[in-house]
């Protein structure tokens, strides 16, 4: 089946939509992305999405398109018209359409709604039962990584050099600190002790990270929110990252050197185990 996306008021076939090469989002990557995971037809937090969505588009001074009830309609409304039970919608919104290339903006742009979705792709069983490797690297983005925008290059070429060496992921320092991955969050575990840095402009905040904290403290699991410096990275007993379609995801190598004791640690475990009951529990309705 062919799938279906919404781009401007519109549902048509995904192979059929058209975009403008004066559209700004294609000129200077000019915009904010969500990714929406979808379990059971049921998106996950969908309402912490939009908002971090707003919030996004705000930084990027995009007057909000729609209002929250609207979102909402059009982010169900594809999921209804897509064949699997479990997706991940993209929602993308550019500054729009302009006569002539030019980097002021005037402001009265139409913005652009783009909305598509994928079958959710979930880490194979034996990828999470074993961990993946990771490289660490300097973080040379733009200091606004709150903002979910989708000038991604920086975040592609880290992404590349991690899998270029054999990784999933480019854990990323900067300054001497843990700040994030080139597509997900980052956490560590010291002597029992999660640790995740704290929210900043120098990292995404997460919404499975904020999911995360939230089973750390409703399970007793002791943690703190603090920056992390590089040699407690590289030091610690546990690392793992999380992203809306990872989800919790041990990290078991970095720069070639094992994690531990080289396996997903008990904390991991737990928090892994944690995850999927609550998901279970919110999205299946049992
Ligand atoms: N990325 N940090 C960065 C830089 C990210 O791109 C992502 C997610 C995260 C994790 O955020 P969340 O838990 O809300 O998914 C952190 C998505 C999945 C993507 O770009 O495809």
């Amino acid at each position: 089946m062919n799938a279906v996306c919404h781009l401007d008021g519109r549902f048509l076939p995904l192979s059929e939509a058209r975009i403008s090469p004066m559209d700004r989002g294609f000129l200077f990557a000019d915009g904010g992305y969500e990714v929406i995971p979808v379990y059971s037809r049921q998106p996950f937090r969908l309402d912490q999405h939009l908002a971090r969505l707003g919030n996004t588009l705000a930084g990027l001074e995009i007057a909000d398109p729609h209002p929250p009830a609207r979102w909402r309609e059009l982010v169900h409304e594809v999921i209804a018209r897509n064949e699997w039970d479990d997706q991940s919608v993209y929602v993308q919104v550019t500054r729009g359409r302009e006569a002539r290339r030019n980097h002021g903006f005037s402001p009265d742009l139409a913005a652009t709604v783009f909305l598509m979705s994928e079958a959710l792709v979930t880490v194979p069983e034996e990828q999470r039962e074993a961990g993946v490797g990771a490289i660490t690297a300097a973080d040379f983005r733009w200091l606004r990584c709150d903002l979910k925008t989708i000038a991604l290059l920086a975040n592609c070429l880290l992404r590349n050099h991690a899998l270029k060496a054999g990784c999933a992921e480019a854990v990323l320092l900067r300054d001497g600190f843990l700040t994030e991955g080139s597509a997900s969050n980052i956490f560590i575990v010291r002597d029992g002790v999660m640790l995740a840095p704290p929210k900043s402009h120098l990292m995404l905040p997460g919404i499975t990270y904020d999911v995360v904290l939230e089973l750390a403290a409703a399970n007793g699991q002791p943690h703190e929110v603090r920056e992390i410096r590089e040699q407690e990275l590289r030091s610690a007993d546990e690392i793992w990252l999380t992203s809306s379609t990872k989800e919790v995801l041990p990290i078991t190598r970095l720069d070639d050197h094992p994690v531990g004791d080289g396996r997903p640690g008990p904390v991991a475990r737990k928090m892994t185990a944690w995850y999927q009951e609550f998901k279970a529990r919110v999205m299946r309705r049992g």
